[in-house]
């Protein structure tokens, strides 16, 4: 290369570098501190709000013949009114906003009909389920408008709470963000064996958690600036189910609450008034040998916990809010007593762990630069580049680490890492086991400034995949490799 362009190039990109630091310190002295500038500057904290939880239907199974499953989705605009007396542009499944539950068996043949009735393109990735490549609804299995995708396939794993969005390519951000989200539930002999709650939106409660930067009109722009590249886009207000503040009757009961964290990018501390306690029962891929007993979750974006709590001490009329951090996000009331007995189960499942010694081959993935320069092993996404091959049913170990650390006083961001199309085990966190709750079924997981994660994965279906940071922003800007199954 010419000298005199290299050192142009060099002084143009110092200078940008620079700009990205000053703009990032200046708006931003430290994560912990958003929540509060984000609620701060919320306009319309104070519009009194309050409501009951919405449960998203079930969504019916057409298919009426034993072992088969099809269902129709419609993606389209909708509008809802979020805060009384606003009403805010949205996207949605079959309706105004998020989707419908699918609920399916181990075993089951699906059919899906996703019909997109945007004036753009989208896609429909099922996250968490083990299918092949061009059933995954990746960036590659686009949806043009009023065009209908029908990806069919064979449910082939344990019991989850998985979920499903957008995957377009360098779209994914805004479309989840106007609401393109909706769960996904397999249910195997083991969970309905379990003596856990089972009633959908009575005892077995779905929990849709997302942030909302609402605007004084009530709309909710996705207008990226630098600090939401930096960040990952942060909003002003939680949504649960698409309800602010909701309010969620409960019997004195052991509950199950399934924990979807859809959000774009923040990261939630869970934890309930009083510090109650609760138990851990199943991870992104299903459930974990033993109930964990904890009072505080942390989930990233796309993470997945479900939970058992006991509410059999408390009488009718107590109320506990669910909260993050310091914030309260819904109110439970206990709307009825019951005498019901029930006991928390131990056991649960049995995990069949992979054996370190055989594994084919070790892997590494650095997550690395910040903003819109976030990359994966160097490199930026490209549709046309296939950045890892792997072998069919062998063994891996994958080794992810994250070096975007920042200079001087910048503290820099997490990276939820996910991996399409299987469910991985965490053997290790900077050289130790992982905690309790996270030795389960994972398909996506955190990994802080410097640390690095060694995950062990079977890839059992073969085609084109994705691994990305699952901050939609870092997704959108390029944080996202190929790798082919064969
Ligand atoms: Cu939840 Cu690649 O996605
Ligand atoms: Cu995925
Ligand atoms: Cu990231």
């Amino acid at each position: 290369m010419n000298k005199n362009i290299k050192w142009y190039l060099i002084i143009v990109f110092s200078v940008l570098i620079l700009i990205i630091y000053t703009g990032y310190y200046f708006t931003d002295i430290g994560r912990s501190l958003d929540r509060e500038i984000m609620i701060e500057n919320d306009p319309l904290s104070d519009k009194e709000n309050s409501n009951k939880l919405p449960i998203p239907p079930l969504l019916e199974d057409i298919d009426p013949e034993e072992g088969k499953a099809e269902f129709n989705l419609k993606v389209q605009y909708g509008s809802k009114e979020f805060i009384k007396g606003y009403k805010t542009e949205t996207l949605g499944y079959n309706g105004n906003y998020l989707g419908p539950t699918i609920k399916v068996s181990k075993g089951d043949d699906v059919k899906i009909n996703v019909e997109n009735m945007l004036n753009e393109p989208t896609t429909v990735h099922w996250h968490g389920l083990e299918v092949p490549g061009e059933m995954d609804g990746g960036p590659h299995q686009v949806i043009d408008p009023n065009n209908t995708w029908k990806p069919y396939f064979t449910i082939d794993q344990q019991a989850a709470t998985l979920w499903y969005h957008p995957h377009l390519l360098h779209r994914t951000g805004e479309q989840v963000y106007k609401g393109l989200a909706g769960l996904f539930y397999i249910d195997d002999s083991i969970s309905n064996e379990l003596n856990i709650p089972k009633e959908y939106g009575i005892n077995d409660i779905p929990l849709v958690i997302q942030d909302k930067r609402f605007t004084e009109n009530g709309d909710i722009p996705y207008e990226l600036s630098m600090r939401d590249l930096m960040n990952g886009f942060l909003g002003n207000e939680v949504l649960i189910n698409g309800a602010l503040n909701p309010q969620l009757d409960l019997k004195n009961e052991i509950v199950r609450l399934r924990l979807l964290n859809g959000s774009n990018a923040i990261t939630y501390e869970f934890s309930f008034s009083n510090e109650i306690e609760f138990y851990q029962i199943a991870s992104d891929g299903g459930f974990l040998e033993n109930s964990i007993r904890m009072n505080k979750l942390s989930l990233a974006p796309a993470e997945r916990a479900e939970i058992l709590i006991d509410f059999s001490n408390y009488k009718l009329g107590d109320k506990i809010t669910l909260r993050d951090a310091e914030y309260n996000l819904m109110t439970i009331n206990i709307a009825e007593e019951t005498n019901k007995l029930s006991k928390l189960p131990d056991n649960l499942t049995e995990i069949k762990y992979h054996n370190r010694d055989e594994v084919s081959k070790i892997r590494k993935f650095v997550m690395s630069g910040m903003g819109p320069m976030v990359a994966i092993n160097g490199k930026q996404m490209n549709m046309d580049r296939i950045d890892e091959k792997l072998n069919l049913n062998e063994l891996e170990e994958w080794v992810i680490t994250n070096e975007s650390v920042g200079m001087g006083m910048m503290n820099s961001t997490p990276h939820p890492f996910h991996i399409h199309g299987v469910q991985f085990q965490i053997i290790e966190r900077n050289g130790k086991s992982p905690p309790l709750n996270e030795r389960g079924w994972k398909d996506t997981v955190l990994v802080d400034n410097d640390e690095e994660v060694r995950v062990l994965a079977v890839f059992r279906k073969k085609g084109l995949f994705m691994y990305h940071c699952h901050i939609l922003e870092h997704e959108d800007s390029g944080m996202m490799g190929q790798f082919l199954v064969e």
